[in-house]
């Protein structure tokens, strides 16, 4: 089978026993993933270690029902925009840890630092709040360790990739060590988890649903109350499955998230004409008397193209999440085979000069209109498309507004004296993660104190202005 052929953007490639296609074409990709039969997942090594379990290596109904169950709990804890008191609640969750964030950078004061600690703590926050109710502070060894480990998994999967093309490799020794040491790296931090999963059950109640862990027990609890237990889940042990959508949903939020924040740091350092231009509009639009929230952005035309072309030069999750076919599928007058995996090749698209004008140079104002409105073009799909899409894109873009403009508001970013500008260009793996640099954050005057309050709009000034007096 060459599709290629015929549409310049598919590349099939037979690897071992496995079939492979590679789509760069966002409109192709559009009409595959909208279809069932390319929303299964490719049986490699991953999801056999996952065992069926969780959300992102599921496939057929285990995975349709999780889905729709994770996004109603989702939406329960403000990720809609269709309902604007959740959506504050969950605004005020992210900038409970943006007030963190931001005295932890003040009191280096203007120090060369590496944000990557930071940065890390304050988006686990925000997804462990809604996830399990917890937060971690700047300096707990527990979290600390738990982190070596989720970085180590990362790493020992990159080491065996090949497996998923070559599966009669696992017999040889190295692998075998590899495969072993996976496990290990599992099982602690499973075991991590479910302490707090057990805490959790020890303290739930029926009246109050405080995060995505207690949804969870809600509906063990209705199905054991209806005799419905043992079909819940699709008969799947219910601890396992709770365990891996939380180490899903963490794992899924934390890295994304984090690398777009350090990825939105680094062009700054290198546009500081665009930072300036952010801070300005910024400055005239939220004033200097309380920081930016997410009613602001419909006013920020500059600051959300300057994100949105961060996300496009950055290409955090460069091949997309794979796909694979269900069933045999007829596509474009072709079959192909079911378990073939398909790789949505999101850095091909960001990059495709016959999508976007000079797609080399970075920039923002190629998502703003001649009316100063941000549009964004179908084929912009840092979020993927289709059945599969992801599934935190609200919570992730809430979380990456509030952080950057908090941060440009309060600081001007500086490169350290004798450092050179930090590499453009990533090291390539899940997500395509800057490598560490380090930056000076100088802090900008308000004129007057800013402080949490209870209730939105929070970090107003402690002595409240007349609306419309900045
Ligand atoms: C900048 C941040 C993020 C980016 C760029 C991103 C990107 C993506 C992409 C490209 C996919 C694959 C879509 C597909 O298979 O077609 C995906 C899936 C997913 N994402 Fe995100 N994501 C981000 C943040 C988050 C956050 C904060 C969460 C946490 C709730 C999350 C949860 C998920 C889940 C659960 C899936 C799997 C959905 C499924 O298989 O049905 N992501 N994401």
């Amino acid at each position: 089978m060459d599709l290629s052929k015929k549409y310049g953007k598919i590349f099939t490639v037979n690897l071992g026993l496995k079939n492979l296609i590679i789509l760069s074409d966002p409109k192709m990709i559009k009409e595959a993933f909208t279809k069932e039969e390319f929303s299964g997942k490719p049986s490699n090594e991953f999801y056999k270690l996952l065992g069926g379990y969780g959300i992102i290596n599921t496939q057929g109904s285990i995975w349709k029902e999780q889905r729709r169950f994770v996004h109603s709990c989702l939406r329960y804890f403000g990720m809609t925009i269709f309902n604007k008191k959740n959506n504050h609640n969950l605004e005020n969750r992210i900038m409970g840890e943006v007030a963190y964030l931001l005295n932890s950078l003040k009191s280096q004061k203007g120090r060369a630092i590496d944000l990557n600690h930071s940065f890390v703590i304050s988006v686990s926050n925000v997804i462990c709040s809604l996830l399990m109710s917890v937060r971690f502070s700047f300096n707990d060894p527990i979290f600390r360790r738990l982190m070596v480990k989720i970085e180590e998994g990362f790493i020992l999967f990159g080491g065996i990739v090949f497996l998923n093309y070559f599966p009669f490799l696992r017999h040889f020794p190295y692998f075998l060590k590899e495969i072993k040491k996976i496990d290990e790296n599992k099982v602690q931090t499973h075991n991590f988890f479910q302490k707090i999963i057990d805490d959790h059950r020890r303290t739930f109640s029926e009246t109050k649903t405080r995060d995505v862990l207690d949804c969870y027990l809600m509906e063990i609890k209705r199905a054991e109350l209806s005799g419905q237990s043992e079909n819940l889940f699709q008969g799947k042990d219910h601890n396992s499955q709770i365990r891996q959508i939380i180490v899903d949903l963490y794992t899924a939020g934390m890295e994304t998230t984090k690398t777009t924040l350090h990825w939105l740091m680094i062009y700054m350092l290198h546009y500081p004409e665009v930072a300036k231009s952010v801070q300005a509009e910024l400055d005239a639009v939220v004033g200097r008397k309380r920081l930016p929230n997410f009613d602001d952005l419909p006013y920020l035309p500059i600051t959300e193209a300057t994100i949105l072309e961060v996300l496009r030069k950055s290409s955090v999750v460069p091949l997309g999440n794979s796909h694979a076919t269900m069933v045999d599928v007829q596509f474009k007058g072709y079959t192909i085979p079911k378990n073939t995996e398909i790789v949505p090749l999101i850095y091909a698209i960001n990059n495709d000069p016959e999508l976007w004008e000079s797609p080399e140079k970075f920039l923002p104002s190629r998502f703003i209109n001649a009316e100063g409105r941000v549009v964004k073009p179908d084929f912009f799909i840092p979020f993927g498309i289709g059945r599969r899409n992801c599934l935190g894109e609200f919570l992730a873009r809430m979380e990456i507004y509030l952080f950057f403009t908090s941060i440009l508001h309060t600081f001007d970013l500086k490169l350290p004296e004798g450092h050179s500008l930090p590499d453009l260009d990533g090291i390539f793996g899940i997500t395509l993660t800057p490598s560490s640099y380090k930056i000076q954050l100088l802090e900008r005057s308000f004129e007057c104190e800013i402080k949490p309050s209870e209730s939105l709009p929070d970090f107003l000034c402690t002595k409240r202005m007349p609306v419309g007096s900045h």
